[in-house]
């Protein structure tokens, strides 16, 4: 097996102004299963394969989450401090527990409706403010609309309120970027942490004198108060929804708003209604593929790839690579916008599934629809920015012009 010292998949740069993606193809179509050093020590398996990804996802048995989903998560192989109490941390029997009252409050139809409602009333705001010739960085002024919407809805608050934990939510994911956290990454990640907890346990705490359950915070609140839910378990999910939530599909529009400047001929066809919106975003959720990888820790030997990984091994399940992978999608390293039998693994599987899955397309696909409707586009005019960071893939600063739809096609 494969084993890379000082792997450049430790590195947030390299996924900054490198090219992963014909690193992690060239793994996919030599070396499937990998070993990835650090000099500190670290270690992991690398698993690029869509079917080796998948089988790691759906073995719970096998494969645990409490250890950390992130690299360095956890550095020793010990528990998440959060482990068994916030989902994405959590295996069976406990994962259960607390993925049954949390999809109930937060992801049921009605809030699913009112999500999509006040994501596209705060895109049409924002869309009908700009003019022919208006510059912008869309990163900063269109993609935080998304996630704020659904936040409004899901925790109850004001758009204000939304912005301000949207930027300290940012700032513990991107905290490699210095566009986020300034000299002191680490130091701005614990405030950051902290500020949402402050924010969230204020939140329920102004619920449980209310009453009010009318929305997810809300439902916690009312566990809380009856004694079913500790406040601490109310407060490390609340998290685990606003940093899933906000750190994703604002990266996913702007990524998406590249695509289409690169890919204009495409977008037109939906411009034209000629592709589906619906095609179109699970095209452009298996390109971005945001959420790069998520990491496991073997608690017994697993057989994968022909090779067994020994028990006590972390291992990665590269999203990015699957997404790419040639033994399930035609031209896999095409942009396709009306692609057919998209099984992409954006969202993962199992029972860690994503269970922001159905309002993150929701997000995306809206965005989607108001872009094809609306009388202009944006046009790239400088360099994107990518992120510092190998777990998330998105771009800091994407720097657009607004121009007449006509100008462009349309
Ligand atoms: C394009 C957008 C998104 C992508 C690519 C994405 C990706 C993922 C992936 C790959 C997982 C599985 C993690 C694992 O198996 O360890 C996950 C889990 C999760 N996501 Fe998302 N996500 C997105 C949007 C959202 C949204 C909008 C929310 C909430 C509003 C959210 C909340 C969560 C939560 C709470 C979990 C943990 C679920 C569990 O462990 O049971 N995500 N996401």
């Amino acid at each position: 097996m494969l084993v890379v010292e000082n792997s450049p998949l430790y590195s947030a740069d390299f996924f900054a102004v490198d090219d992963p993606w014909s690193y992690l193809s060239d793994l996919r179509e030599n070396h499937p299963v990998s070993i990835h050093r650090r000099s500190d020590g670290y270690e992991f398996h690398a698993l690029t394969r869509y079917a080796d990804v998948y089988d790691a996802y759906v073995d719970h048995t096998r494969l645990s989450s409490a250890y950390g989903t992130m690299i360095d998560g956890s550095y020793r192989p010990e528990k998440d401090s959060a482990s068994g109490r916030m989902l994405i941390v959590a295996d069976r029997p406990e994962h259960t527990a607390l993925r049954r009252p949390i999809k109930h409050s937060g992801f049921n139809r009605n809030m699913l409706d009112r999500a999509g409602r006040t994501v596209r009333r705060n895109l049409r705001a924002v869309l009908g403010e700009l003019s022919v010739g208006d510059r912008i960085d869309f990163d900063k002024v269109v993609a935080p609309e998304l996630p704020k919407g659904v936040l409004e809805v899901l925790f109850g608050i004001a758009p204000s309120d939304a912005r301000t934990l949207l930027e300290a939510t940012r700032t513990m994911i991107g905290y490699r970027d210095e566009a986020y956290t300034g000299a002191s990454p680490l130091e701005s990640l614990v405030d950051a942490q902290m500020d949402v907890l402050d924010f969230i346990d204020d939140l329920i705490g102004q619920r449980i004198e209310a009453g009010s359950g009318d929305d997810m915070i809300g439902f916690l609140a009312g566990l809380v108060s009856s004694g079913d839910m500790p406040r601490d378990v109310a407060l490390l999910n609340g998290l685990n929804v606003a940093v899933g939530g906000n750190e994703t599909t604002p990266h996913t529009a702007s990524l998406t708003v590249d695509t289409i400047h690169r890919e204009r001929a495409q977008w037109l066809k939906v411009v034209a209604g000629d592709v589906p919106a619906e095609t179109a975003t699970q095209e452009f959720l298996r390109w971005t593929s945001t959420n790069s990888y998520v990491q496991r820790l073997t608690v017994a030997d697993f057989p994968v790839g022909g090779e067994v990984i020994p028990a006590g091994s972390f291992v990665t399940l590269w999203n990015m690579a699957a997404n790419r992978d040639p033994a399930v999608f035609d031209h896999p390293d095409s942009f396709v916008i009306d692609r057919q039998d998209n099984r992409q693994l954006a969202f993962g599987a199992g029972i860690h599934r994503c269970i922001g899955a159905p309002v993150a397309t929701l997000e995306i696909q809206t965005f989607v629809e108001e872009l094809a409707a609306w009388d202009k586009a944006f046009v790239v005019v400088e360099e994107p920015q990518r992120l510092r960071s190998n777990f998330m893939l998105g771009l800091t600063r994407l720097p657009v012009e607004v121009v007449d739809a006509k100008d462009v096609g349309a």
